[in-house]
């Protein structure tokens, strides 16, 4: 499987870790032997049709420079678009920065990448949460694999476990504790009773939350984990703009005090019920999704199986590049499938 990688940040270079070091079992006990042919950051590309030395792409990038400095086979300036039209491979993986304003510019490396026949694994959720309907059309359109177990709680296979172990059922509703940061700040608050803006210092001390944490602490992540929750499990047609989202700002130690003493907590919740929405929820401390720290959790309410809850770190650089693998193989066993039909 030839692949091009668009973004070589803390889950590109973890993915290349992992196929170099457990490139053994995914050959011998998978059959998935990943060449990658192409990897490109903001300052260009290295490209090697025959495969890049991942080794030398690693100590290249660890030195803070861009992948392009490679001297043997580095292109400075070369865009990802440019790279996805003219190199031959199989499958992008795009993981480059997530952008909720346009999507850009993982919505446009994807989009090219489909209309060039090639499969995508993405970890980036900008782009389907601004256009998951139309990507999917355009995946099937042109008769290719699209594959985002990432974008969606890291490595916890959140998607797969609805998607494929309660296949057949029917889940009427979901909802789920879908940010790692805003959990952590939650808990720290009702637990230590430290307000808000200490917390959320602390967070950002700890590297819990980003300098600028708005795209957490407004909602606005867990927003394009619903978005992606109902679209895939729910076949719900939505983007962003159809939720109402509200963060965590508002929410004060007093408010934590008054729900503890109802035996409840206030985490911050998805929910797709009818209607999508993330808000701050008051929910009972036996509630299986009441975890702590930077937890995420995720409630299926099937027909049949009734409730089936799953938990997991949300986040992380191996945990997201295991998610890039399993999508990987996935597309594998789906395209041996073809063969034999
Ligand atoms: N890290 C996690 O735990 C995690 C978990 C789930 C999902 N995700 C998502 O996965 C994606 C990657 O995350 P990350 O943590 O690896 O981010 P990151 O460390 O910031 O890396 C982003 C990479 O994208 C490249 N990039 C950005 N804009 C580009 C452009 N216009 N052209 C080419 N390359 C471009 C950057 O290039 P330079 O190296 O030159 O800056 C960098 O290599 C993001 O969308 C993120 O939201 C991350």
């Amino acid at each position: 499987m030839r692949i091009i990688l668009v973004g070589y940040g803390v889950v590109g270079q973890n993915l290349t870790n992992m196929f170099l070091h457990r490139r053994q079992e995914t050959v011998k006990d998978y059959g998935l032997n990943p060449k990658v042919v192409a990897i490109v950051d903001k300052g260009g590309a290295a490209i090697n049709p025959k495969g890049l030395d991942l080794e030398k792409m690693l100590t290249i990038k660890k030195r803070g420079s861009t992948i392009a400095a490679d001297k043997e086979f580095g292109v400075r300036d070369m865009s990802p678009l440019k790279v996805i039209t003219s190199t031959e491979a199989e499958v992008v993986v795009e993981a480059s920065s997530t952008n909720v304003k346009n999507g850009e510019p993982g919505l446009s490396h994807i989009k090219t990448a489909f209309k060039a026949g090639m499969h995508v694994v993405t970890t980036n959720k900008g782009p389907l949460a601004l256009a998951f309907p139309a990507l999917t059309d355009l995946a099937e359109y042109n008769k290719v694999f699209f594959r985002f177990s990432g974008t969606v709680g890291g490595g916890t296979p959140v998607l797969e476990l609805a998607k494929k172990c309660l296949a057949g059922d029917r889940i009427t509703a979901t909802r789920g504790i879908l940010n790692g940061t805003t959990n952590y700040i939650l808990t720290e608050m009702s637990e230590k009773h430290v307000p808000f803006d200490e917390v959320l210092e602390s967070a950002q001390k700890l590297g819990y939350a980003e300098t600028d944490p708005s795209m957490d602490i407004d909602g606005t992540d867990a927003a394009c984990k619903v978005v992606i929750l109902a679209n895939w499990i729910m076949n719900k047609k939505i983007t962003l703009k159809d939720l109402d989202v509200k963060g965590i700002r508002g929410v004060t130690l007093a408010d934590l005090e008054k729900a503890a003493m109802r035996g409840n907590t206030i985490k911050l919740i998805g929910t797709i019920n009818g209607k999508a929405r993330v808000a701050p929820t008051e929910i009972s401390r036996s509630d299986p999704l009441c975890v702590s720290g930077v937890l995420n959790a995720v409630t299926f309410v099937s027909e049949f199986a009734g409730e089936v809850t799953i938990i997991g770190r949300g986040a992380g650089g191996p945990e997201t590049a295991s998610a890039v693998l399993r999508d990987l193989l996935d597309i594998r066993y789906n395209l041996a499938d073809k063969l034999l039909t």
